[in-house]
């Protein structure tokens, strides 16, 4: 299974499926020519995983492109297929969520608990005069009202927006009043850090601007004191805790609209991402049967992400409840109380299946072996990872710190706009490599393309497109059908019929590619390597132009994780008048790294030529700098712009979507140290 490696950067080990593992898993490799022969006669089936009121009639209509309609004329109850038919099939008694409080309180929700729930909170807003054609915004904590929010608005037919709770009132205002919601629920405030921190008060600022909402719904989590406008604000446990648990779930179209999720994005304008109710809520709960495995009753699950984002939304609130599993969920953050406390909670509740993210991956390297080492993670049996490239360094040390060097480790890639994991290994199947998403999900497909769009050959990088519609796909930007069609599909393809490109895709199904001529734009860079299988780069802005070389910054940040001083690194291109663009490294040392004086000269000089070795001279940074910390946005990732902006020497821009504000000013400083 291991062949030895020169270099972890070109990590030359192969994983295969754990035998076990494989001889249950629950999509074997027939999937992918099942997919292939017939791509919407896949989907029809995986369609019917839930439990639809009415049949559809076709299960895509593209002649309205690039604007899709899918399983045309069906009708479903989205909460009724998460909650209410798992207790009607006798698994009420199955826990449904362990949920975990920062302070350490806890709470266990059956799915019959869930379900009554779910109904009062659903009568509770019918009262206040929600309706099917009306949105409600969700400002909460990782709490298990969050959930219940969201399935109570789905079992109505109302569209939430939630909106995560770090976000400050102008963001929430903003969002707020794009989507037009009438109803915020929120609570009085959460734990962060082992303090309560407020979130009714900061609803209160953003209300100020949006005469449109009618009333808030405030869950008492903390107990703080809140501000109260009278006839406006109504508590949680006056309203939907006293309703009556009897509600009937009404059918929806399959192209209701279940929720409108704005991109993190780090430009001006928030994008409100569509999802609507059957093709999404197929394609979750395709995807987390097929990526993890899922076997209902025996796994614990738990995604670490917060409900605010898509990862939260698919993987947390719908893909998993659909499919009847047992999860996990934590309000607060790795830390608090102390740096073990994830490995804690897969001690304490058996967890067999994790889902977190590379940036959080990375941190748990940098704070130490010795730390996980101290807790019983034999328990798992899965790990996965999203929203970010995953560079082959944090890989390994994922597989054998915390999984034991037994887990897969599936790396999925997907955006908020594609609904769900899009490009992942299968579990069951997949030989994997380290850093490597692998290849399109069955009935996925996923292509990447030169300049002008044409496929590149094997070993060839460029854009990663998608070639053919697909179930979890939004439908629009909310309210700017113009800036879909721009944003994602007039950058390739025809928008026509017929192009006779003879294009060909990576994988996954359909025979018969862009005869329709289009194309969806991911905005990311890809490569393709001598297999086929995928490699992703990033977001496309990220790609350095080097003295007319094109070199991305993750594969300049993946060398320098690979030294063994180096925890973690942000690269970006600086304009500089020789070059063109000049690679500038911001680079976290691992703890107990020396980087005092001549020392930390000494390191610097060794990572620039470390990179050279890796990547080639080409790829030498201009400079690096050792830094504490890095900007993030909310969502883990790093935010480039501002880097960027330091330095070209610039004056910043607006910090205030970064998960800590100070860390630009240290970084700053740093940039102007003579070096
Ligand atoms: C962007 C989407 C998907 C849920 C979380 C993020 C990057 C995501 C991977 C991965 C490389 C990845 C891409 C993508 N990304 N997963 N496995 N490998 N890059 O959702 O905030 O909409 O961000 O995240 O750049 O376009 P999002």
């Amino acid at each position: 299974m291991t062949e030895t490696l020169e270099n972890l950067l070109h990590e030359s080990r192969r994983f295969v499926p754990p035998p076990q593992l494989a001889s249950a898993a629950n999509v074997t490799a027939g999937a992918y020519d099942e997919a292939a022969a017939d791509r919407l006669a896949f989907w029809d089936r995986q369609a019917r995983r839930l439990d639809w009121a009415q049949e559809w009639t076709r299960t895509l209509d593209w002649s309205d492109a690039p604007f899709a309609r899918w399983f045309v004329g069906g009708r479903l109850n989205v909460a009724h297929n998460c909650v209410d038919r798992h207790v009607a099939a006798g698994l009420g008694d199955r826990v449904a969520l362990f949920w975990e409080g920062e302070p350490g309180d806890t709470r266990v929700i059956t799915y019959a608990e869930l379900g009554v729930m779910v109904r009062q909170a659903a009568n509770a807003l019918t009262d206040l005069g929600v309706g099917s054609t009306d949105r409600v915004a969700i400002y909460l904590p990782m709490i298990p009202e969050a959930v219940v929010a969201m399935l109570a608005c789905a079992r109505i037919g109302a569209t939430h927006s939630v909106v995560f709770g770090g976000f400050s009132a102008e963001a929430l205002s903003g969002r707020i009043i794009d989507a037009g919601a009438k109803v915020v629920i929120t609570a009085d405030g959460g734990y962060r850090r082992g303090r309560p921190s407020g979130l009714k008060s900061i609803v209160d600022e953003a209300l100020t601007r949006c005469p449109v909402v009618e009333h808030t719904l405030v869950v008492r989590r903390t107990g703080q004191d809140v501000g109260w406008t009278a006839g406006r604000d109504l508590w949680w446990h006056d309203t939907v805790a006293t309703a009556s648990d009897l509600h009937e779930a009404q059918p929806f179209d399959a192209e209701h609209p279940l929720f409108i999720l704005y991109t993190s994005g780090t430009t001006a304008h928030p994008k409100g991402i569509l999802h609507t109710t059957g093709g999404y809520l197929t394609q979750a709960a395709y995807t987390h049967h097929a990526v993890f495995d899922l076997k209902p009753g025996t796994d614990v699950f738990w995604c670490t992400a917060d409900v605010g984002w898509v990862t939260g939304h698919s993987y947390i609130a719908y893909g998993p409840l659909a499919n009847g599993a047992t999860q996990v969920m934590y309000e607060g953050t790795p830390d608090t109380p102390h740096q073990g406390r994830f490995w804690e909670l897969i001690e304490k509740y058996r967890v067999t299946i994790l889902y977190t993210a590379p940036t959080a991956i990375r941190t748990f390297a940098k704070w130490g072996d010795d730390i996980p080492a101290q807790f019983d993670l034999t328990s798992l049996r899965l790990l996965g990872s999203v929203g970010e490239p995953i560079n082959p360094e944090a890989w390994m040390w994922y597989r054998e710190q915390i999984g034991g060097d037994r887990c897969p480790v599936v790396d999925t890639w997907w955006q908020t706009e594609t609904g769900g994991i899009m490009i992942s290994p299968l579990p069951g199947v997949t030989r994997c490599k380290p850093g490597s998403a692998m290849r399109p999900l069955p009935g996925i497909t996923a292509d990447v393309v030169d300049d002008a769009g044409a496929s590149v050959p094997a070993g060839g990088g460029g854009f990663l497109v998608l070639r053919e519609p697909w179930p979890g796909m939004l439908r629009t930007i909310w309210g700017d059908d113009q800036r879909f069609r721009d944003t994602y599909w007039s950058r390739f393809g025809t928008g026509t019929s017929a192009p006779g490109s003879g294009a060909r895709a990576a994988n996954g199904g359909g025979t018969a590619l862009a005869e329709h001529g289009w194309v969806y734009f991911a905005g990311d860079g890809a490569k393709r390597d001598e297999d086929g299988d995928l490699w992703l780069l990033g977001r496309v802005d990220d790609v350095m132009l080097v003295s007319g070389h094109n070199i991305s910054t993750t594969e300049v940040e993946s060398a320098l994780v690979s030294h063994p001083a180096v925890a973690e690194a942000a690269v970006v291109g600086a304009t500089d008048p020789i070059t063109g663009q000049a690679i500038v490294a911001f680079t976290i040392p691992l703890g107990d790294v020396d980087t005092a004086g001549e020392a930390g000269e000494k390191l610097l000089a060794e990572l620039r030529r470390h990179v050279a070795d890796t990547l080639g001279p080409i790829a030498k940074p201009r400079q690096i700098l050792l830094v504490g910390e890095l900007p993030k946005t909310r969502s883990g990732k790093i935010m480039r712009r501002l880097l960027r902006d330091v330095a070209e020497h610039r004056s910043l821009g607006d910090v205030t979507t970064l998960q800590d504000s100070t860390v630009m000013d240290l970084i700053a400083t740093k940039m102007d140290e003579p070096h």
